[in-house]
């Protein structure tokens, strides 16, 4: 699936966004061999009960049994920040994912492209 494809997908299913606190709606598409999992965050007016759109989406995909994925695109609109994964998205993402694993982050004016491994080098894993 193509990066403009799932920014379409990313545009769709922002309006779930649940963000009356920080008014930074963001959205991820986690694509791959087991399909097509979306997630938005879901903010809490408890501030650090918050969840990230990234957490949404694996926590979706892998309670229902489904771990092979190649890529998430995370968005947020605008044209100014770009949506990086926090440094507890990436711990969950590294759980589950490999250092291939492709982050893209993209906004309305730009879009860069890690690998997993190049943000959060020497994860924690038991
Ligand atoms: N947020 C995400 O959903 N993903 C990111 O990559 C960065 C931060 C959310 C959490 C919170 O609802 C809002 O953005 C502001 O931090």
């Amino acid at each position: 699936m193509k990066t403009v494809e799932m920014v379409k997908v990313a545009k769709e299913v922002l309006r779930n966004a649940y963000a009356p606190y920080s008014n930074f709606r963001v959205s991820a598409v986690l694509f791959g061999e087991d399909g097509l999992f979306t997630g938005v965050n879901v903010e809490n007016a408890s501030y650090g009960l918050t969840v990230c759109a990234e957490r949404v989406a694996v926590f979706k995909a892998v309670s229902e049994g489904k771990r092979k994925f190649e890529k998430i695109l995370v968005y947020t609109p605008g044209r100014e920040n770009l949506p990086y994964p926090c440094g507890a998205c990436r711990q969950v993402m590294a759980e589950f994912f490999g250092e291939d694993f492709r982050v893209i982050v993209a906004n309305d004016s730009e879009e860069e492209q890690f690998t997993l491994g190049e943000l959060l080098p020497f994860n924690f894993k038991r």
